[in-house]
């Protein structure tokens, strides 16, 4: 059995003071949900705050990104021990870093390699953008982000793995996928590129999430369907409100 998961990605939102309030907002009712993992990913100057807060609790602390190498010339940038310090988790891959900064299957598979060798679970995204979509290449992408970024990974660690789903043209619209079609391409493109790599069942041990515009009214829709653990959520995880609503649609108790 998978355990769902809910991260919430804050992207670029968020001071200090902001993420203190969001938190102290949600964390009692998120601490009483059962059979849920949470995850909360702020953005790099919140993480220290954030982590204070959370002691105790089991919901898990992410970082939206990383660079693979250990240390040294590499301004701007954030290592994995960096990260571990205060973090379990880390987003790779997501579509903004990829459409906007440059990042290329080829270089989510090092930082990849790197959460693996710094012992950081991998939240692992993947999604085709709306040209893709619209052009009926859906399949073709995704199957080779999963083939590219995960090359390389051993068998042992893959079930450690998290992939979120998030098609493009879902993320930040309002416009979110339905429950049957991102299911259909977590069940015939992500967990059989994940097959192909890792065998059947580990496939089946790795836990896929949808993402984009995942509110607290769409989000059984997804979390019904099969093949979906769970759900990566942008802008309603800064609203403590759709954030709760969404987990505890998640949650078995
Ligand atoms: P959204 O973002 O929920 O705001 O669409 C999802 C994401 O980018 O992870």
């Amino acid at each position: 059995m998978r355990t769902p998961m809910v991260a919430g990605n804050w992207k670029m939102n968020m001071t200090v003071e902001g993420a203190r309030g969001l938190v102290f907002s949600m964390s009692a009712p998120l601490r009483e949900l059962k059979g849920v993992e949470v995850v909360l990913c702020p953005p790099f100057t919140c993480l220290q705050a954030v982590h204070a807060l959370l002691e105790g609790s089991d919901i898990g602390l992410g970082a939206q990104n990383m660079y693979w190498e250990e240390k040294g010339a590499f301004t701007g940038e954030v290592s994995p021990m960096m990260v571990k310090e205060l973090c379990g988790y880390v987003i790779l891959g997501h579509s903004e870093r990829r459409t906007r900064f440059g990042e290329t299957d080829e270089t989510v598979n090092r930082r990849l390699l790197a959460a693996r060798k710094a012992d950081l679970t991998p939240i692992f995204c993947v999604g085709e953008t709306l040209e893709e979509y619209e052009s009926q290449r859906t399949s073709e992408v995704v199957r080779r982000q999963i083939a590219r970024g995960l090359a390389g990974l051993d068998s042992v660690f893959a079930p450690r793995v998290v992939v979120a789903y998030e098609p493009v043209w879902a993320i930040g619209t309002g416009k979110a996928s339905t429950g049957e079609n991102a299911n259909g391409v977590v069940q015939r493109d992500i967990r059989a590129g994940l097959a192909e790599l890792f065998g059947k069942p580990t496939a089946d041990a790795i836990r896929v999430l949808y993402g984009g515009s995942v509110t607290s009214t769409n989000a059984a829709e997804f979390f019904s369907q099969e093949g979906i653990d769970g759900a990566l959520v942008g802008g309603a995880s800064l609203k403590a409100d759709d954030f709760i609503g969404i987990a505890r649609a998640a949650a078995s108790g």
